[in-house]
């Protein structure tokens, strides 16, 4: 049977036309997913009900034709999974109960992570019995560094000066807690592909934080370890690092023994990226998300602009970040439709 183009793509394969999903594909643009969203208060608990989980995780594919779903769950499942307190309030985003000195690091345990994430594991073996077998089915984690600014910081912010001061002072112990979270996200990575993810993603949404020489510690070499940790039990299995706003940097990123592919944000020039990254590596991105938004003519440029830089591949389109929730569902038909008809331009 065919292992569908996206995973033939991420391969080697080249097709006529690129494979398309979008991060943040399931959500709150969709109404099918507020509906679903209505009957669990809270998310988490909404995470950790396959049925809904698996629903959501379906409704985008159904909707659009797209070439991968990924599973509908959260980065901060892991935190929760080793025992600090995450919740989400609505308007204002995900809440922890912060880590401030080395020793709350002792509270924390692998121990019970994969019991806590069952749920997740069995959506993903729903999800992929539900799946055409055309379309890929993606896991993912958030990278040890995203993770540990929302565990040090207790939620989102401005500047992230708690956990960049705490890397900086005191470097050990910040090592400490990145490699309970390498050893984490092995768990949880190994667990979904075991339970039928076909490839994974992890995502670094703040690398971008970190000057270059930290960037290497805390982002890249943590990713590396991950990579070559679900390797040792999963071989084959295809990694795509999405390490955000860190710019040129991410050629340092291009890594084949750890990555198979690089998720670019919409700061990467496309042009650059053909020249620099994909002779070397599979790439993906990176449409502005707001240009969904914006929809008609310039979404239609700006992602034939894409498609003329990058589409020849090896390369998946998707966006630069997440789908926003003022998305008109309309404008991601409308994308769908540009890149699969897409032919490359002439001139
Ligand atoms: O469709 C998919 O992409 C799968 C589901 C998915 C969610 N979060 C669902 C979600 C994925 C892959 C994520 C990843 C995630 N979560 C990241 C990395 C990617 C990125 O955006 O940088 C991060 C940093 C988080 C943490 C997180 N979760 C934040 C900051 C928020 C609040 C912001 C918001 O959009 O509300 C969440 C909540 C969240 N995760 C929602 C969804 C659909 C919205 C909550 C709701 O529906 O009630």
């Amino acid at each position: 049977m065919s292992a569908g183009r996206f995973l033939q793509t991420l391969s080697g394969t080249r097709f006529p036309t690129p494979p398309i999903w979008l991060m943040r594909q399931a959500g709150r643009y969709l109404p099918e997913y507020r509906a679903i969203r209505a009957t669990t208060r809270s998310f988490l608990e909404f995470c950790y009900t396959p049925d809904k989980a698996v629903e959501v995780t379906l409704q985008p594919v159904r909707r659009f034709g797209l070439d991968a779903a990924i599973i509908f769950s959260d980065i901060l499942v892991v935190p929760d999974g080793l025992g600090q307190r995450v919740w989400f309030e609505e308007g204002e985003g995900p809440k922890l109960e912060a880590l401030t000195d080395p020793a709350d690091f002792g509270r924390l345990s692998r121990a019970r992570l994969t019991d806590t994430l069952a749920p997740v594991y069995t959506a993903i073996r729903q999800a992929r019995a539900a799946l055409p077998a055309e379309t890929a089915l993606l896991g993912f984690a958030g990278a040890p560094f995203t993770l540990a600014c929302y565990m040090i910081e207790g939620g989102g912010s401005r500047d992230f000066a708690k956990v960049k001061l705490w890397a900086y002072r005191h470097p050990e112990s910040f090592g400490l807690l990145v490699d309970l979270l390498v050893e984490a996200v092995i768990d949880h990575l190994t667990a979904q592909v075991e339970a039928g993810a076909d490839a994974v993603q992890l995502f670094d949404s703040w690398a971008g934080i970190l000057p270059e020489e930290q960037l290497f510690a805390w982002s890249l070499e943590p990713m590396v370890r991950i990579a070559h940790g679900l390797r040792t039990r999963h071989p084959k299995v295809p990694i795509i690092a999405f390490p955000r706003a860190v710019g040129p940097a991410i050629l340092m990123y291009r890594r084949p023994d750890a990555f198979t592919a690089l998720s670019l944000d919409t700061g990467i020039g496309a042009h650059w990226a053909a020249r620099e990254l994909q002779p070397h590596v599979c790439v993906q991105g990176n449409l502005d998300p707001l240009m969904l938004v914006a929809g008609g003519t310039a979404l239609e440029r700006e992602t034939r602009r894409i498609l003329d830089k990058l589409g020849q591949g090896p390369f998946v389109f998707n966006l630069g970040h997440g789908v926003v929730p003022q998305t008109p569902p309309e404008h991601v038909a409308q994308l769908v439709e540009i890149v699969r008809g897409w032919t490359p331009s002439t001139s």
